[in-house]
């Protein structure tokens, strides 16, 4: 029997756990429940279920594929742990979310193939986390060999000197095919620790634990990877996914609280560009947000990695929606580049971008002025920049967004939003005359 997405609604036994069940908790995830998993909470993505046929026996074989590995794992001391599934085909890996996830070594022992791991840091955070993460692979016991870089901390060094510095690493403790590189810390460690993956004996096993905001919500989700040039942001790198994402939200106890904000903007931006009611979630409990309330932290994760899973599931090699998560990202990136690397954080560039984007969208009439206030209103309840500094010039900016990775053809596409508060576009077809009114207004000369 093919499951339409219909007859998901409702629930159905799933025959070797028949007090497992699925029902739809919104009209974009449906949630499997179920006593065995003591609190512990599936959510797949939408198109796991909707995009394509799915039979009964497929429903199944999945789920057991997914119960064989969380029945032996031991509740968090919280009992909570939420998985949202990214559903690439063979290529799918889980994103595990919950406080305390890395004294549950368990789960990370599971995505470790080989006897050899690497594990790629930065001087800020491995002093805080690193050696828990040494032990609990070392836990695996069978001689795995657990081996570690620590790399200087910030923007200025995601660039190939550093990333040198691991592959230095991986070749002085060789590392064979088998070996497994993991990536902790924030998403300047992600992106590099994944590209070096990528290359490293031309691809090895990669596995996530993001622990900053904005790597939990975004970096660490969807397998882009890469490092700066002098001339651009992330001009050079690769498309590779990782075998898990480990979310453990403690980690964000020890973050300083402008990183907290900076993660914040693209919290905003799924809002944005496509779940209007998470953006009025967002607007209810920015406060809470703010003052790192666990359980609000836990749901803004775990609703930011189901729509990024969801966009990168329907368009992994960025063809088409995916471009849309770069919402205030052409503005963004020429900010970071034209005042260099690390002088403003990643989200406060894509804040003050987004709310240059929204500007360009209400000169051509494409949203509302009401729907502009309400964004600039939650971007400084987040404490977060709505103008890039003044002295960046209008030549500036034009200048580093020619050279934007969304330029095609020699014309640019900006994401930018239409219509009512959720929808946005990925296009070339704007008035270019709202773009000239909009960097006028943002910069003295
Ligand atoms: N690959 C993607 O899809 C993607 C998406 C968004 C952003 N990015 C990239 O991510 C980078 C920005 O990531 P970021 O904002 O995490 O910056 P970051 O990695 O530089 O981390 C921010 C700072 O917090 C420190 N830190 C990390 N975890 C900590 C913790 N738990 N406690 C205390 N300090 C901690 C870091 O050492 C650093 O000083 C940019 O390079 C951006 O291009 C990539
Ligand atoms: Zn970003």
């Amino acid at each position: 029997m093919a499951l339409a997405p219909a007859s998901i609604r409702g629930s159905f036994s799933v025959d070797r756990y028949p007090c497992a069940s699925f029902s739809e908790a919104r009209p974009s995830t449906a949630r499997l429940s179920s006593s065995l998993f003591q609190g512990i909470r599936l959510v797949f993505a939408k198109e796991t279920m909707n995009s394509r046929s799915f039979t009964r026996a497929d429903l199944h074989s999945r789920l057991c594929a997914r119960c064989a590995v969380l029945e032996s794992v031991s509740p968090t001391s919280q009992g909570d742990m939420t998985l949202v599934n990214v559903d690439l085909g063979d290529r799918s890996y889980p994103i595990y979310i919950g406080s305390a996830l890395l004294d549950t070594p368990e789960l990370l022992q599971r995505h470790i193939k080989g006897k050899k791991v690497l594990v790629v840091t930065n001087t800020t955070v491995a002093p805080l986390y690193l050696d828990k993460v040494i032990e609990g692979i070392k836990g695996k016991g069978g001689g795995v060999i657990v081996e570690s870089v620590i790399l200087p901390d910030g923007e200025k060094y995601k660039d190939m000197a550093t990333l040198m510095k691991i592959f230095d690493k991986a070749i002085e403790t060789r590392m064979d095919r088998k070996c497994t590189f993991v990536a902790l810390g924030g998403g300047v460690i992600g992106d590099m620790c994944g590209f070096a993956a990528a290359s490293f004996l031309r691809g090895v096993n990669f596995i996530q634990i993001p622990t900053t905001v904005m790597a939990q919500v975004d970096s660490s989700v969807g397998g882009k990877t890469g490092v700066n040039h002098p001339l651009g942001k992330n001009l050079i790198g690769a498309f590779y996914q990782p075998q898990c994402v480990l979310v453990d939200t403690d980690t964000l106890n020890t973050l300083p609280d402008r990183e907290l904000a900076s993660g914040i903007a693209e919290i905003i931006k799924y809002g944005l560009i496509r779940d209007a009611p998470f953006f009025e979630w967002q607007e209810k409990n920015m406060e809470a947000l703010l003052a790192r309330d666990a359980g609000a932290f836990a749901y803004a994760i775990k609703r930011s990695c189901e729509n990024k899973a969801e966009v990168v599931s329907l368009d992994e090699l960025e063809g088409g929606v995916r471009a849309t998560l770069n919402l205030g990202h052409t503005f963004g990136h020429a900010i970071e580049t034209r005042l260099g690397y690390g002088e403003w954080l990643h989200g406060e560039a894509v804040a003050a971008g987004m709310a240059m984007a929204a500007d360009m969208c209400v000169r051509m009439g494409w949203i509302d002025k009401s729907l502009q206030s309400r964004i600039l209103s939650l971007l400084e309840r987040a404490k977060l920049p709505t103008a890039p500094p003044r002295h960046l010039t209008t030549e500036m900016f034009r200048s580093t967004m020619s050279l934007d990775k969304k330029v095609a053809d020699g014309k640019l596409k900006m994401i930018l939003l239409k219509g009512s508060l959720g929808n946005c576009l990925f296009t070339s077809d704007f008035d270019p005359k709202a773009l000239d009114a909009t960097l006028a207004a943002f910069c003295d000369k």
